[in-house]
Protein backbone atom coordinates (compact mmCIF):
# COMPACT_ATOMS: atom_id res chain seq x y z
CA UNK A 1 0.00 0.00 0.00
CA UNK A 2 1.34 3.44 -1.03
CA UNK A 3 2.05 5.98 2.19
CA UNK A 4 4.23 8.20 0.67
CA UNK A 5 5.06 9.90 -2.16
CA UNK A 6 8.69 9.79 -3.25
CA UNK A 7 10.70 11.60 -5.58
CA UNK A 8 12.64 9.12 -7.72
CA UNK A 9 15.98 9.16 -9.98
CA UNK A 10 14.76 8.12 -13.22
CA UNK A 11 17.13 9.19 -15.48
CA UNK A 12 21.03 10.30 -15.27
CA UNK A 13 22.82 11.98 -17.56
CA UNK A 14 26.04 14.02 -18.59
CA UNK A 15 27.58 16.05 -20.73
CA UNK A 16 31.37 17.64 -20.85
CA UNK A 17 32.57 19.60 -23.55
CA UNK A 18 35.11 18.76 -25.56
CA UNK A 19 38.78 20.28 -25.10
CA UNK A 20 40.56 18.96 -22.51
CA UNK A 21 42.95 21.43 -20.85
CA UNK A 22 45.72 19.58 -18.98
CA UNK A 23 47.85 20.42 -16.07
CA UNK A 24 50.78 21.14 -18.84
CA UNK A 25 48.56 24.02 -20.73
CA UNK A 26 48.08 25.76 -17.78
CA UNK A 27 51.82 25.61 -16.63
CA UNK A 28 52.16 27.56 -19.87
CA UNK A 29 49.78 29.92 -18.37
CA UNK A 30 50.71 30.65 -14.26
CA UNK A 31 53.71 29.10 -12.69
CA UNK A 32 52.40 26.09 -11.54
CA UNK A 33 53.74 22.47 -12.62
CA UNK A 34 51.81 19.21 -13.79
CA UNK A 35 53.46 17.78 -10.34
CA UNK A 36 51.96 20.44 -7.77
CA UNK A 37 48.59 20.37 -8.98
CA UNK A 38 48.14 16.84 -8.58
CA UNK A 39 49.62 16.46 -5.28
CA UNK A 40 47.91 19.23 -3.83
CA UNK A 41 44.22 18.13 -5.45
CA UNK A 42 44.30 14.85 -7.53
CA UNK A 43 43.26 17.35 -10.55
CA UNK A 44 45.04 16.28 -13.78
CA UNK A 45 42.66 17.61 -16.61
CA UNK A 46 39.76 19.85 -16.81
CA UNK A 47 37.12 20.16 -19.73
CA UNK A 48 36.58 23.96 -21.23
CA UNK A 49 33.43 25.18 -23.07
CA UNK A 50 33.48 26.39 -26.66
CA UNK A 51 33.36 29.78 -27.05
CA UNK A 52 29.83 29.68 -28.58
CA UNK A 53 28.84 27.35 -25.98
CA UNK A 54 26.66 28.84 -23.28
CA UNK A 55 25.67 27.22 -20.15
CA UNK A 56 22.44 26.58 -21.11
CA UNK A 57 23.82 24.63 -23.96
CA UNK A 58 25.77 22.12 -21.59
CA UNK A 59 22.28 21.97 -19.67
CA UNK A 60 20.41 20.52 -22.64
CA UNK A 61 22.55 17.62 -23.62
CA UNK A 62 23.07 16.80 -20.24
CA UNK A 63 19.07 17.05 -20.13
CA UNK A 64 18.58 15.03 -23.16
CA UNK A 65 20.63 12.06 -21.98
CA UNK A 66 18.72 11.83 -18.62
CA UNK A 67 15.56 12.25 -20.39
CA UNK A 68 16.70 9.21 -22.47
CA UNK A 69 17.59 7.30 -20.20
CA UNK A 70 14.33 7.85 -17.89
CA UNK A 71 12.08 6.71 -21.32
CA UNK A 72 10.90 10.55 -21.47
CA UNK A 73 10.67 13.11 -23.88
CA UNK A 74 10.80 16.70 -23.02
CA UNK A 75 7.30 16.60 -24.07
CA UNK A 76 6.72 15.29 -20.17
CA UNK A 77 8.52 17.75 -18.37
CA UNK A 78 6.53 20.15 -15.78
CA UNK A 79 9.26 21.68 -13.86
CA UNK A 80 12.70 22.27 -14.31
CA UNK A 81 15.06 23.91 -11.90
CA UNK A 82 18.95 24.30 -13.04
CA UNK A 83 21.51 24.69 -10.52
CA UNK A 84 24.31 27.14 -11.90
CA UNK A 85 26.65 30.28 -10.44
CA UNK A 86 27.35 30.98 -14.45
CA UNK A 87 24.41 31.66 -15.90
CA UNK A 88 23.91 32.52 -19.58
CA UNK A 89 22.57 35.47 -18.53
CA UNK A 90 21.77 37.66 -15.18
CA UNK A 91 18.00 36.96 -15.92
CA UNK A 92 16.24 35.10 -17.43
CA UNK A 93 16.70 32.31 -14.93
CA UNK A 94 19.16 29.66 -17.42
CA UNK A 95 16.20 26.73 -16.72
CA UNK A 96 14.00 29.39 -19.09
CA UNK A 97 16.40 29.57 -21.55
CA UNK A 98 16.93 25.57 -21.15
CA UNK A 99 13.06 24.84 -21.25
CA UNK A 100 12.79 26.81 -24.62
CA UNK A 101 15.65 24.71 -25.92
CA UNK A 102 15.03 21.46 -25.02
CA UNK A 103 10.92 22.39 -26.66
CA UNK A 104 9.54 21.71 -23.15
CA UNK A 105 6.14 22.63 -22.69
CA UNK A 106 5.15 25.86 -20.54
CA UNK A 107 5.56 24.89 -16.75
CA UNK A 108 7.87 25.59 -13.82
CA UNK A 109 11.53 26.57 -14.27
CA UNK A 110 13.94 28.79 -12.09
CA UNK A 111 17.57 28.52 -10.96
CA UNK A 112 19.44 27.58 -7.21
CA UNK A 113 22.35 29.37 -6.49
CA UNK A 114 24.13 28.01 -3.99
CA UNK A 115 27.33 27.67 -5.71
CA UNK A 116 28.84 23.88 -5.52
CA UNK A 117 26.04 23.22 -2.88
CA UNK A 118 23.86 24.06 -5.67
CA UNK A 119 22.30 20.48 -6.43
CA UNK A 120 22.12 19.08 -3.39
CA UNK A 121 20.13 22.50 -2.63
CA UNK A 122 18.16 21.72 -5.94
CA UNK A 123 17.61 17.75 -5.09
CA UNK A 124 15.76 19.29 -2.15
CA UNK A 125 13.84 22.33 -3.78
CA UNK A 126 12.36 19.44 -6.45
CA UNK A 127 11.74 17.21 -3.85
CA UNK A 128 9.39 19.21 -2.43
CA UNK A 129 7.12 19.79 -5.52
CA UNK A 130 7.46 16.02 -6.37
CA UNK A 131 6.26 14.67 -3.10
CA UNK A 132 3.19 17.17 -2.95
CA UNK A 133 2.10 15.98 -6.31
CA UNK A 134 3.18 19.41 -8.17
CA UNK A 135 5.51 18.08 -10.20
CA UNK A 136 5.23 14.68 -12.57
CA UNK A 137 8.32 14.74 -14.24
CA UNK A 138 11.28 17.32 -13.24
CA UNK A 139 14.78 18.02 -14.55
CA UNK A 140 17.05 18.77 -11.96
CA UNK A 141 20.36 20.04 -13.51
CA UNK A 142 23.80 20.78 -12.32
CA UNK A 143 25.79 22.78 -15.12
CA UNK A 144 28.57 25.00 -14.88
CA UNK A 145 30.92 27.55 -17.14
CA UNK A 146 33.52 27.74 -14.13
CA UNK A 147 36.08 28.72 -16.96
CA UNK A 148 34.44 32.13 -17.38
CA UNK A 149 35.01 32.95 -13.89
CA UNK A 150 38.79 32.28 -13.52
CA UNK A 151 41.38 34.64 -12.91
CA UNK A 152 44.27 33.34 -15.27
CA UNK A 153 46.88 35.30 -13.19
CA UNK A 154 46.30 33.85 -9.90
CA UNK A 155 47.42 30.19 -9.59
CA UNK A 156 45.55 29.26 -6.70
CA UNK A 157 42.40 29.10 -8.54
CA UNK A 158 42.88 28.73 -11.94
CA UNK A 159 44.04 25.32 -12.08
CA UNK A 160 40.91 24.27 -9.99
CA UNK A 161 38.11 24.69 -11.98
CA UNK A 162 36.34 22.86 -15.14
CA UNK A 163 32.84 23.09 -16.69
CA UNK A 164 30.41 20.25 -17.67
CA UNK A 165 26.56 19.46 -16.85
CA UNK A 166 24.99 16.66 -15.30
CA UNK A 167 21.11 15.88 -14.89
CA UNK A 168 18.74 14.15 -13.27
CA UNK A 169 15.22 13.55 -13.75
CA UNK A 170 12.90 13.04 -11.01
CA UNK A 171 8.98 11.42 -10.59
CA UNK A 172 7.05 10.52 -7.93
CA UNK A 173 6.48 7.10 -7.08
CA UNK A 174 4.81 5.45 -4.23
CA UNK A 175 6.51 4.43 -0.85
CA UNK A 176 5.71 2.41 2.03
CA UNK A 177 7.82 5.65 4.06
CA UNK A 178 10.34 3.26 5.01
CA UNK A 179 14.43 2.78 3.84
CA UNK A 180 13.64 0.59 1.33
CA UNK A 181 11.71 2.76 -0.41
CA UNK A 182 13.06 4.13 -4.01
CA UNK A 183 13.61 7.35 -3.95
CA UNK A 184 14.80 10.78 -1.73
CA UNK A 185 15.40 9.93 1.32
CA UNK A 186 17.16 12.44 3.82
CA UNK A 187 18.81 16.13 3.12
CA UNK A 188 20.83 18.21 6.04
CA UNK A 189 21.03 21.40 4.13
CA UNK A 190 23.64 24.27 5.80
CA UNK A 191 24.68 27.96 4.96
CA UNK A 192 27.10 30.35 7.04
CA UNK A 193 26.69 34.21 5.55
CA UNK A 194 29.52 34.87 7.98
CA UNK A 195 32.36 33.03 5.89
CA UNK A 196 31.77 34.92 2.47
CA UNK A 197 35.39 36.26 1.83
CA UNK A 198 36.36 33.23 1.83
CA UNK A 199 34.84 31.94 -1.46
CA UNK A 200 33.39 34.37 -3.85
CA UNK A 201 32.86 35.74 -6.78
CA UNK A 202 34.23 39.79 -7.11
CA UNK A 203 31.59 41.22 -8.92
CA UNK A 204 27.45 41.77 -9.60
CA UNK A 205 24.78 43.24 -11.35
CA UNK A 206 23.89 45.53 -8.41
CA UNK A 207 27.56 46.39 -6.58
CA UNK A 208 30.31 47.33 -9.56
CA UNK A 209 28.68 46.20 -12.79
CA UNK A 210 30.66 43.49 -13.51
CA UNK A 211 30.60 39.15 -14.11
CA UNK A 212 33.63 39.50 -11.52
CA UNK A 213 36.40 36.88 -11.16
CA UNK A 214 36.24 33.87 -8.42
CA UNK A 215 38.30 34.54 -5.30
CA UNK A 216 39.62 32.02 -2.64
CA UNK A 217 41.35 31.73 0.42
CA UNK A 218 42.06 27.74 -0.47
CA UNK A 219 43.44 27.00 3.01
CA UNK A 220 40.84 28.45 4.89
CA UNK A 221 38.06 26.40 2.29
CA UNK A 222 40.04 23.29 2.90
CA UNK A 223 40.15 23.81 6.77
CA UNK A 224 36.07 24.02 7.10
CA UNK A 225 35.21 21.72 4.28
CA UNK A 226 35.93 17.89 6.06
CA UNK A 227 34.21 19.17 9.23
CA UNK A 228 31.41 20.70 7.63
CA UNK A 229 30.43 17.96 5.03
CA UNK A 230 31.01 15.23 7.97
CA UNK A 231 28.93 16.99 9.96
CA UNK A 232 26.26 17.60 6.82
CA UNK A 233 26.56 13.49 5.78
CA UNK A 234 25.29 12.50 9.41
CA UNK A 235 23.06 14.97 9.70
CA UNK A 236 21.49 13.61 6.44
CA UNK A 237 21.92 9.83 6.94
CA UNK A 238 19.90 10.26 9.99
CA UNK A 239 17.50 12.27 8.38
CA UNK A 240 16.90 9.44 6.15
CA UNK A 241 17.32 6.48 9.13
CA UNK A 242 20.18 4.76 7.40
CA UNK A 243 23.49 3.86 8.96
CA UNK A 244 26.67 6.42 7.16
CA UNK A 245 28.14 2.57 7.08
CA UNK A 246 25.07 0.98 4.83
CA UNK A 247 25.45 3.01 2.20
CA UNK A 248 26.64 1.46 -0.91
CA UNK A 249 27.91 4.91 -2.88
CA UNK A 250 28.98 8.10 -1.75
CA UNK A 251 29.40 10.56 -4.70
CA UNK A 252 31.03 13.91 -3.25
CA UNK A 253 31.36 17.23 -4.92
CA UNK A 254 34.34 16.98 -6.86
CA UNK A 255 36.72 19.90 -5.40
CA UNK A 256 39.68 18.10 -4.43
CA UNK A 257 41.01 14.72 -3.99
CA UNK A 258 42.51 15.55 -0.42
CA UNK A 259 39.13 16.63 0.80
CA UNK A 260 37.36 13.64 -0.62
CA UNK A 261 39.86 11.54 1.27
CA UNK A 262 39.39 13.30 4.08
CA UNK A 263 35.78 13.24 4.68
CA UNK A 264 35.62 9.47 4.15
CA UNK A 265 38.42 9.00 6.66
CA UNK A 266 36.51 10.57 9.27
CA UNK A 267 33.53 9.49 8.25
CA UNK A 268 35.08 5.80 8.58
CA UNK A 269 33.74 5.31 4.62
CA UNK A 270 35.70 2.80 2.39
CA UNK A 271 37.54 4.62 -0.20
CA UNK A 272 36.06 1.83 -3.14
CA UNK A 273 32.30 3.24 -2.17
CA UNK A 274 33.81 6.69 -3.51
CA UNK A 275 32.61 8.14 -6.74
CA UNK A 276 35.88 9.81 -7.87
CA UNK A 277 35.97 12.20 -10.95
CA UNK A 278 38.28 15.01 -9.73
CA UNK A 279 41.24 13.74 -11.53
CA UNK A 280 39.42 14.21 -14.91
CA UNK A 281 36.70 16.72 -14.28
CA UNK A 282 38.49 18.76 -11.83
CA UNK A 283 35.78 21.62 -9.77
CA UNK A 284 32.24 21.88 -11.89
CA UNK A 285 30.77 23.25 -8.84
CA UNK A 286 27.06 22.38 -9.06
CA UNK A 287 27.90 20.20 -11.89
CA UNK A 288 30.28 17.66 -10.24
CA UNK A 289 28.03 15.89 -8.00
CA UNK A 290 25.11 14.86 -11.54
CA UNK A 291 28.36 14.17 -13.74
CA UNK A 292 29.95 11.84 -11.55
CA UNK A 293 26.53 9.84 -10.67
CA UNK A 294 25.94 9.88 -14.60
CA UNK A 295 29.62 8.74 -14.75
CA UNK A 296 28.94 5.46 -12.31
CA UNK A 297 26.00 4.53 -13.57
CA UNK A 298 26.56 4.52 -17.07
CA UNK A 299 30.05 2.23 -16.17
CA UNK A 300 27.23 0.10 -14.18
CA UNK A 301 28.74 0.49 -11.50
CA UNK A 302 25.74 1.91 -9.75
CA UNK A 303 22.70 -0.37 -9.97
CA UNK A 304 19.37 0.64 -9.52
CA UNK A 305 17.54 0.24 -5.55
CA UNK A 306 21.16 0.82 -4.02
CA UNK A 307 21.61 3.70 -1.54
CA UNK A 308 23.67 6.79 -2.29
CA UNK A 309 25.01 9.52 -0.16
CA UNK A 310 25.74 12.84 -2.01
CA UNK A 311 27.86 15.85 -0.29
CA UNK A 312 28.98 19.04 -1.56
CA UNK A 313 30.36 22.37 0.12
CA UNK A 314 30.85 25.98 -1.62
CA UNK A 315 30.78 29.36 -1.97
CA UNK A 316 28.60 30.85 0.72
CA UNK A 317 29.39 29.04 2.83
CA UNK A 318 26.69 26.75 1.69
CA UNK A 319 27.10 22.40 2.30
CA UNK A 320 24.96 20.17 3.24
CA UNK A 321 23.78 16.15 1.67
CA UNK A 322 21.31 13.76 0.77
CA UNK A 323 20.54 10.12 0.98
CA UNK A 324 18.47 8.88 -1.89
CA UNK A 325 18.10 5.16 -3.04
CA UNK A 326 18.41 5.03 -7.17
N1 LIG B 1 51.03 25.88 -8.38
C1 LIG B 1 52.13 26.03 -7.64
N2 LIG B 1 52.10 26.64 -6.43
C2 LIG B 1 50.92 27.10 -5.99
C3 LIG B 1 49.73 26.97 -6.74
C4 LIG B 1 49.83 26.33 -8.00
N3 LIG B 1 48.75 26.15 -8.79
N4 LIG B 1 48.71 27.52 -6.04
C5 LIG B 1 49.22 27.99 -4.90
N5 LIG B 1 50.57 27.75 -4.87
C6 LIG B 1 51.52 28.09 -3.83
C7 LIG B 1 51.12 29.29 -3.04
O1 LIG B 1 51.45 30.48 -3.72
C8 LIG B 1 51.91 29.11 -1.78
O2 LIG B 1 53.22 29.52 -2.03
P1 LIG B 1 54.05 30.33 -0.91
O3 LIG B 1 54.20 29.37 0.23
O4 LIG B 1 55.32 30.63 -1.62
O5 LIG B 1 53.23 31.53 -0.58
C9 LIG B 1 51.94 27.60 -1.60
O6 LIG B 1 51.58 27.04 -2.88
C10 LIG B 1 50.98 27.10 -0.55
O7 LIG B 1 49.70 27.72 -0.78
P2 LIG B 1 48.42 27.22 -0.03
O8 LIG B 1 47.23 27.98 -0.54
O9 LIG B 1 48.66 27.22 1.44
O10 LIG B 1 48.39 25.73 -0.56
P3 LIG B 1 47.49 24.54 -0.12
O11 LIG B 1 48.27 23.37 0.27
O12 LIG B 1 46.40 24.99 0.83
O13 LIG B 1 46.78 24.14 -1.50
C11 LIG B 1 44.69 24.48 -2.57
C12 LIG B 1 46.00 25.10 -2.19
C13 LIG B 1 44.92 23.33 -3.53
C14 LIG B 1 43.83 25.53 -3.24
C15 LIG B 1 44.01 23.94 -1.30
O14 LIG B 1 43.99 24.93 -0.31
C16 LIG B 1 42.60 23.53 -1.55
O15 LIG B 1 42.35 22.63 -2.31
N6 LIG B 1 41.63 24.16 -0.86
C17 LIG B 1 40.27 23.85 -1.04
C18 LIG B 1 39.81 24.66 -2.15
C19 LIG B 1 38.61 24.08 -2.74
O16 LIG B 1 38.50 22.89 -2.93
N7 LIG B 1 37.71 24.96 -3.06
C20 LIG B 1 36.56 24.62 -3.66
C21 LIG B 1 35.60 24.05 -2.63
S1 LIG B 1 34.21 24.92 -2.61
C22 LIG B 1 33.81 24.94 -4.18
O17 LIG B 1 33.83 23.92 -4.81
C23 LIG B 1 33.47 26.24 -4.83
Amino acid sequence: MTRVLRSVVTGVGGYLPDEIVTNDDLAKVVDTSDEWIVERTGIRTRRRAAPDQAVSDLAVEAAKRALAAAGRTPADIDLIIVATTTPDLTFPATATIVQRKLGAPIGIAFDVQAVCSGFVYALSVADGFVTRGRSRCCLVIGAETMTRLMDWTDRGTCVLFGDGAGAVVLEPQGGEGTIVDRGLLGFALRADGTKQDLLYVDGGPSTNGQVGKLRMQGNQVFRHAVVNISEAVTAAAADAGVEVSSVDWFIPHQANQRILEGVARRLGIDEKKVVTTVGEHANTSAASIPLAMAQAVEDGRIKPGQLLLLEAMGGGLTWGACVLRL
